[in-house]
């Protein structure tokens, strides 16, 4: 799936990481809101126990870099749940961007190599939970 390199990168990286995860959490929720203020609606108003979810995902991800492809379902499920949040296919480009800014900004050293592996890393999920979404989402009626 993902070869040694990207692996190693992505694990390297995240042993770099100079905040808590909830302080970077908080930092990405910050940038979204800000790039995309419609979005905030689609959140609780309360983040405090939200705002740790995304991160804890990505931290499985990175202890299951060897193993990504037993997660595929639950991300696959991730992805439809994200539809009765009210997600939509072209959010996903956004949130991918964002948090890749946001672990640039954590990261100590942060390096292309980095951001080319955790993009790669990123892309993969999102793909994942858009196949998810779509299988999730009944197909519109025929025109009549
Ligand atoms: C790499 C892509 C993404 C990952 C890994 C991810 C991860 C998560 C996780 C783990 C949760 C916790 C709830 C659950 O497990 O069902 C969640 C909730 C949520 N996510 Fe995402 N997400 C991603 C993309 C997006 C995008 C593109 C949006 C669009 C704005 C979004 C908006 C939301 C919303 C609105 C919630 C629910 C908040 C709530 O009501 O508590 N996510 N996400």
């Amino acid at each position: 799936m993902f070869d040694d390199k990207l692996k190693d990168q992505v694990l390297s990286s995240a042993l770099r990481l100079r905040t808590a995860s909830s302080a970077l959490t908080r930092d990405f929720y910050e940038r979204l809101f800000a790039a995309s203020p419609g979005i905030r609606i689609m959140f609780p108003e309360d983040m405090g126990v939200q705002a740790d979810k995304l991160f804890d995902m990505v931290l499985v991800l990175v202890q299951s870099l060897d193993h990504l492809q037993m997660l595929v379902t639950e991300i696959e499920a991730l992805g439809a749940r994200h539809v009765d949040y009210g997600v939509t296919d072209d959010q996903y480009p956004l949130v991918a961007e964002i948090l890749l800014a946001t672990l640039a900004d954590h990261i100590a050293d942060w390096s292309e190599a980095d951001h080319d592996a955790w993009a790669q890393l990123i892309d993969y999920v999102s793909d994942l939970m858009i196949t998810g979404a779509r299988a999730a989402t009944p197909k519109a009626p025929p025109a009549a």
